[in-house]
């Protein structure tokens, strides 16, 4: 029986960036009802022509996480790739990955669980790592949002929060018990999977019906219920995180980093309130690259290493919250 840790990070973001006033150019919105309502002040959108792609930008991000964790591709066992928008319906980008990084046979697996996919892609990659199934496991996030976006003033609700980018992390072995991926804890509720959805395509809806209707259709667009949504995740966060203290004996004082699912600047500061911490103790930077899902914590968690914000013998929470609804908790030992 082993433990897990994290030995590398990496993040990539696409150079192209997109402030509030570039989208009031596209719709009606403004940067003050953007930055009031969500923190945020500018995005990455991959430009047009660009090559970049949700596995594309996973495989850079994931290069840095295993020259950082002082690997090559051949040690890596297994690859854990979580995005809502791959770059096929199927195959999954776990794959393209392998053949990217032109990695051994290795076993590549895919997960859908949006907002807090990274989650429970490195839950995974926990129990593969316990059970001595796998040594050292990449796990990424990336995401292609732009490119599936209503740019039009209907869509304005969702298109102003959404980001591009990629993180990913090496995870491996840690033999003391008491150090590494202590707990994970994951949850769904799928009565409300249409508060946050994109419809089509699907099986049920499929291309002949995009040729014809798309423009006319919103189905093919990204939708959510932003206030349900909303008043769902503060819930969540606040009992998935707390979940996580108790299962570990530890309390909100423990908690020398939160690093939450970059959704809401506001939700974040609901969180560190509702937890007494101070703002050195929750790590935020969706000012910058506005909500990338799946990418989100991993890019986050990156950059508060590589700020270094978190140090050996840190207790770092990470947790999220998102369609499906599915939420879920990390509690780390650093
Ligand atoms: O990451 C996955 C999980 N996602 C979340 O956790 C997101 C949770 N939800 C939210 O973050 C917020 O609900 C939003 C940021 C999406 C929206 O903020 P809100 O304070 O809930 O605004 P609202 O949807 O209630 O809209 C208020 C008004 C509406 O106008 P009326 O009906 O009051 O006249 C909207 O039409 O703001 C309007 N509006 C906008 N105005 C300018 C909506 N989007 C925009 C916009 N620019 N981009």
């Amino acid at each position: 029986m082993y433990n897990s840790k994290i030995i590398g990070l990496g993040k990539y973001l696409p150079d192209n960036v997109v402030t509030n006033d570039d989208l009031s150019k596209l719709m009606d919105t403004n940067d003050a009802w953007i930055q009031e309502r969500t923190g945020i002040k500018e995005r990455r959108w991959i430009k047009e022509g660009s090559k970049d792609t949700s596995a594309v930008m996973g495989a850079k991000a994931a290069k840095i996480a295993i020259d950082r964790a002082g690997l090559t591709k051949d040690d890596i066992d297994f690859i854990v790739f979580a995005t809502l928008s791959p770059d096929y319906y199927f195959p999954g980008c776990g794959v393209q990955i392998q053949d990217m990084l032109e990695m051994p046979t290795i076993g590549a697996l895919d997960v859908r669980n949006q907002c807090s996919g990274f989650v429970y892609a490195i839950s995974v990659a926990d129990q593969f790592i316990k059970t001595g199934m796998y040594k050292n496991i990449l796990v990424i996030g990336a995401e292609y949002h732009s490119n599936g976006l209503d740019k039009t003033t209907r869509g304005r609700g969702v298109t102003v929060i959404f980001g591009d980018g990629a993180g990913a992390c090496v995870l491996t072995r840690e033999e003391d018990l008491s150090k590494g991926i202590l707990s994970t804890h994951l949850h769904s509720e799928g009565q409300y999977a249409d508060k946050l959805m994109v419809k089509s395509p699907s099986i049920a809806h499929w291309v002949p019906e995009i040729l014809e209707a798309k423009g006319e259709d919103i189905s093919y667009f990204p939708y959510m219920d932003g206030q349900f949504v909303f008043k769902n995740a503060v819930v969540r966060f606040s009992e998935v995180i707390m979940e996580g203290l108790l299962k570990n004996g530890l309390k909100k004082d423990d908690i020398d980093m939160l690093i939450p699912h970059q959704a809401n600047l506001r939700i974040a500061q609901f969180i560190q309130k509702k937890f007494g911490l101070s703002d050195d103790q929750v790590y935020n930077n969706i000012t910058k690259y506005g909500n990338t899902t799946a990418a989100s914590v991993v890019i986050a968690l990156t950059e508060a290493w590589e700020d270094g914000k978190i140090k050996s013998g840190d207790h770092v929470v990470l947790a999220a919250f998102g369609s499906g609804f599915t939420w879920a908790s990390a509690i780390i030992k650093w």
